[in-house]
């Protein structure tokens, strides 16, 4: 079977098994080879669990934590597994990625175990603490990176959505095709409160914290565990769609469940919780908000012309390597965040981004934004445009990679 990319409303909706296999193994041997020149800091991780551990920001945080650092991971996620069904184009990007994690992590002699499964659920949980037990483990480290539009409550049963709205106003703001770069304008229209509450409900803190509550309850916690969940900030210009919409409101419960959980680790067990603030980068779930597209196609051109552009990796590198595990304490700014969004929110990178921002047309566009740069992540996500890759060549089978 040939596979190629089927776009749908600015969503890849199936995956390359075999680009997913090589870009993982690239980003293996980027962090090997990272981890040689750096070495192993004394305070790293022994057991990572990465709760959304099969792309974006989870899967970087877990090739660090593993190839960086050399820690069992445990990896918990929930991705449609290849089938080769004649109505089943192929399984999602994040299956095929942790089958490549696993069989990696295997020939280095790497401790890994992924459970596939619902994060929300008790049942999910009861299975990462069964195995921590069997493995005789103690979790040292926690990662927190789930996006999903929806959350059945465990305890009630009822099914929450999320949406990406702004509160009180509609929104207009242009947008890209992910294909053909053609610029346009979308609207969205004002969260019902109902809407607001509910983002909240599935994005906000409510999950991170029965899971660390559990955690600890079953005694699978070590002393000195640190636990980190992701948020984004980002500048002014997209603040109306994320900041200050439904999505940003959930972000903020997030980062005050942060603040409890932390007190309550400290107590018990003299350990840390966080929201660390990360880069924007191009994931599966950050191509469908308005004006984001754009603006990363502008912020790509600008960092990448000033040297400072990283990837979801290199910034997971960062956050390990100069935040989480330097010997020393955590930084953390003001309002009690890390900041590993530094680099983007520099102001001589908005100040570039904004002009460009504001001039932006049709024309222009090739010049002033990356827009081959944001197709190729856009792409790459699922496992297309992966240097090296045939994609002329057969897909055997979309089950095995
Ligand atoms: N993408 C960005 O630009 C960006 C920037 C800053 C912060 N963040 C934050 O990082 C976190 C991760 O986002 P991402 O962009 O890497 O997302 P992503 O879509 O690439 O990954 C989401 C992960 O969550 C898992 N998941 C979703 N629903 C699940 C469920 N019910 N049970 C188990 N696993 C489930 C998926 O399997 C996947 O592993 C989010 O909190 C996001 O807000 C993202």
């Amino acid at each position: 079977m040939i596979i190629q990319p089927l776009i749908r409303n600015n969503i890849c909706v199936n995956a390359h098994p075999t680009g997913c296999a090589v870009a993982i193994r690239r980003q293996i041997k980027a962090v090997q080879e990272w981890r040689a020149k750096q070495g192993t800091p004394k305070d790293a991780p022994h057991t990572a669990l990465i709760i959304g551990c099969s792309s974006g920001y989870g899967l970087a945080s877990r090739i660090v934590a593993a190839f960086g650092f050399g820690a069992t991971t445990i990896g918990v996620s929930f991705e449609k597994e290849g089938s080769d069904s004649p109505t089943q184009i192929s399984g999602t990007p994040g299956w095929y990625n942790n089958k490549a994690f696993d069989s990696e992590a295997k020939t280095a002699g790497l401790n890994s175990l992924t459970i596939n499964g619902d994060a929300f659920s008790h049942a999910t949980r009861k299975q990462v603490i069964e195995a921590a037990q069997k493995m005789g483990k103690k979790i040292d480290l926690v990662i927190y990176s789930i996006a999903s539009a929806v959350r059945v409550d465990p305890d009630s049963g009822e099914l929450y959505r999320s949406a990406t709205k702004p509160i009180g106003e509609p929104f207009t703001g242009e947008t890209i095709d992910c294909m053909t770069g053609k610029i346009s304008t979308i609207s969205a229209e004002p969260a019902t409160a109902e809407e607001a509450a509910n983002t909240v409900k599935v994005r906000g803190g409510e999950d991170w914290a029965l899971w660390t509550r559990q955690l600890a309850a079953a005694g699978v916690l070590a002393e000195g565990v640190k636990t980190v969940a992701y948020s984004y900030i980002g500048p002014p210009l997209t603040h109306a769609i994320y900041r200050e919409g439904t999505i940003g409101n959930a972000k903020k419960h997030l980062e005050m469940t942060a603040t409890e959980l932390n007190k309550e680790l400290k107590a018990n067990l003299n350990g840390e919780a966080y929201v660390s603030v990360n880069k924007a980068i191009v994931t599966r779930s950050s191509a469908i908000i308005p004006i984001i597209p754009l603006y990363l196609s502008v912020l790509f051109k600008v960092m990448k012309g000033q040297g400072t552009h990283e990837s979801g990796l290199e910034q997971m590198e960062r956050l390990f390597a100069e935040r989480l595990y330097t010997g020393a304490s955590v930084p953390i700014d003001e309002n009690g965040l890390i900041r590993i969004d530094d680099l983007e929110m520099a102001p001589k990178v908005q100040n570039e981004v904004k002009k460009r921002m504001a001039t932006i047309t049709q024309e222009n566009f090739a010049q002033i934004g990356d827009f081959k740069g944001y197709r190729h992540d856009f792409l790459a996500t699922n496992g297309f445009d992966i240097e090296g890759v045939d994609y002329t060549a057969d897909v055997e089978s979309v089950e095995r990679i």
